[in-house]
């Protein structure tokens, strides 16, 4: 039996394509790459999350001297959010840095764990200088993310 997977994704050429709320977002995670602390990389990344009250809040990549003690941008926001916006829901998190950028495999792992914590779709910009790609959900970018108690086969 094979099974197949389907990936619908928006692609944007131009960030002044998307709608008003969306710029948004991806102008809050743009200014919030200026906070990156990447003197290792010199990889700058910004994140910014909108609730769905619409709150917004931001952070970037901060790195160690230590290299891989260093955490990415969206990891660090999400950690925070967490912690400290417990009972919100996110309604989308958007990514930014200079050439386009798709969050790595850890990311992925936690943006699909929050999404299944809070039981409603997280949608994601994933944005370069000008075009930007859409996913409704983080469950299409991470299909069979790890699970600690499977529930089906
Ligand atoms: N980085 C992020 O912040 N997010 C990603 O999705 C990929 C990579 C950071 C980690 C590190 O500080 C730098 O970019 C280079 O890998």
């Amino acid at each position: 039996e094979t099974r197949h997977l389907n990936l619908d994704y928006g692609y944007y050429s131009d960030r002044s394509e998307l709608p008003e709320e969306d710029r948004q977002l991806l102008e809050a995670a743009a200014k919030a790459c200026s906070t990156a602390y990447a003197p290792y990389s010199d990889f700058r990344v910004g994140a910014a999350v909108r609730f769905d009250d619409g709150e917004i809040l931001t952070s970037s990549n901060q790195e160690s001297e230590a290299f891989p003690s260093g955490i990415c941008a969206e990891r660090g926001l999400l950690y925070f959010v967490q912690a400290n916006r417990p009972q919100k829901k996110i309604r989308t998190l958007a990514i930014v840095s200079s050439t386009e950028c798709t969050p790595c495999g850890a990311c992925r792992q936690v943006i699909a764990d929050t999404e299944q914590r809070q039981k409603t779709p997280i949608r994601i910009l994933m944005g370069g200088s000008r075009s930007t790609i859409v996913v409704e959900s983080a469950q299409s970018l991470l299909p069979f993310r790890f699970t600690l108690t499977p529930t089906k086969d």
